[in-house]
């Protein structure tokens, strides 16, 4: 067994673990993080994806012991508590929320391509989901809700922004 310490949606967790335990088997058998899911097994499908230190990772090709001292986001993690992250609420609206075997993944992977490319034409959000797969191929309505996602995020971030004629008022 070795010890391990790492923080989870917020909350730190320090217990021992087998060397060879995968991270996603950590987070859904020991801290029942069932919103990360198995889909293949073997780094194909994208299913179990969660962000490590703020990168996007298939949490079924980490082991737990690499994650020791890192921040984990799960799905569970992402949006503030009772309110739905942009691309959450972006995945509702546009109904790409077609199954919940691939919709975590394709969440999680969508919103670090977000930080990194803001922006992204639909070739780009293409691109960016390439290593998540939904069996049945429904990618129209995932790629519009990720373009959608883009647009409130930056919306909101130029909201954010403080106005300098306000201030001096
Ligand atoms: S379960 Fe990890 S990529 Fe498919
Ligand atoms: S909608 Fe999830 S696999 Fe197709």
């Amino acid at each position: 067994m070795t010890a391990v310490s790492l923080r989870v949606d917020g909350v730190q967790y320090s217990d021992d673990v087998e060397p060879r335990l995968l991270l996603v088997q950590y987070l859904r058998e020991r801290l029942g993080k069932v919103g990360t899911v198995i889909g293949c097994d073997t780094s194909n499908c994208g299913a179990c994806t969660v962000h490590l230190d703020g990168t996007s990772v298939k949490s079924c090709s980490v082991l737990t012991v690499q994650a020791d001292g890192s921040e984990v986001t799960t799905i569970e993690g992402l949006g503030a508590p009772g309110e739905l992250h942009p691309v959450q609420q972006a995945f509702h609206e546009k109904h790409a929320l077609q199954c919940g075997y691939c919709t975590p993944g394709m969440i999680m992977q969508a919103t670090c391509l977000l930080r990194e490319n803001p922006n992204p034409s639909p070739a780009e959000i293409r691109e960016g989901l390439e290593g998540n797969l939904c069996r049945c191929t429904g990618y129209q309505n995932i790629v519009a809700a990720v373009g959608d996602a883009a647009q409130r995020m930056n919306a909101a971030a130029i909201a954010d922004v403080p106005d300098p004629a306000g201030a001096q008022a």
